[in-house]
């Protein structure tokens, strides 16, 4: 019965990538020890970035939280974590070039940072934001407006990770695209770790051609199991094959 079951089981498609290497570059992680619910030490950030050398990443930009009442974290302290781990990095004979930007979490605060023009950004005034997993914000347009009409460029962490912008037709996505915001996938939505709703939004994204960074959002050993599980994905095939895709911009 076991032998018969198998025979007929429907074979799953597999793509023909063997690592991430196309990719090149990652922009999305959390890779600074205890400065954020990432890597808790400097042994476990090591042990992460050779894990991302190994999925044939040359270069990893980092992305620290900065979320008011959460992770405190200011430019100042997640440079400063930087160079320590470029340091560690040397020591250990780890050859890849690492840098850091940061994970803003949109809310109100981020309106002083943007007068004061104290944002982390990355490029060509590049900035990473994210929103609440829970809650529609409806403020979130005015701030993606003035940071736009005041010269940042938005990249959107895991769009695919906000229930409420689910729908059939993306109309909402759709409508942050029109405003100029740029979507950040992150690859391992697409073996389902964070639920079958965020899995089949990150698929119809790319479908509808919508995704203009792919990236890792490394946080701990765990996480990179399903990172390497991601790399047999078609749908990571197809996104990665993009013309458009966007990493390239950060090598
Ligand atoms: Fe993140």
């Amino acid at each position: 019965m076991g032998l018969f079951s198998n025979l007929f089981k429907k074979k799953e498609p597999v793509s023909s990538l063997t690592d991430l290497s196309a990719i090149g570059v990652d922009l999305h992680s959390h890779l600074l020890p205890g400065i954020d619910d990432g890597s808790k030490s400097m042994e476990e950030s090591l042990i992460l970035i050779k894990g991302l050398c190994d999925l044939g990443y040359r270069k990893i930009i980092t992305s620290p939280h900065i979320m008011s009442g959460g992770y405190n974290n200011t430019p100042e302290i997640i440079l400063s974590g930087r160079d320590k781990v470029r340091e560690a990095l040397k020591e250990a004979g780890i050859n890849v070039e690492f840098d850091a930007w940061a994970e803003y979490y949109l809310d109100e605060t981020i309106m002083p940072k943007i007068e004061k023009r104290n944002l982390l950004t990355m490029r060509d005034n590049y900035v990473l934001v994210e929103l609440s997993y829970l809650m529609k914000s409806f403020s979130t347009t005015t701030y993606f407006y003035n940071l736009i009409s005041n010269g940042y460029k938005v990249v959107l962490a895991h769009p695919e990770r906000y229930p409420y912008y689910y729908s059939q037709d993306l109309d909402e996505y759709k409508m942050l695209k029109d405003h100029g915001v740029y979507f950040q996938l992150n690859i391992s939505s697409l073996t389902g770790t964070y639920g079958q709703g965020a899995r089949s939004t990150a698929e119809k994204l790319i479908d509808s051609e919508m995704i203009d960074f792919v990236a890792t959002d490394l946080h701990n050993m765990r996480h990179l199991g399903y990172i390497r599980e991601s790399v047999k994905l078609p749908y990571l095939e197809k996104v990665i094959g993009y013309p458009k895709l966007m990493n390239k911009v950060f090598l």
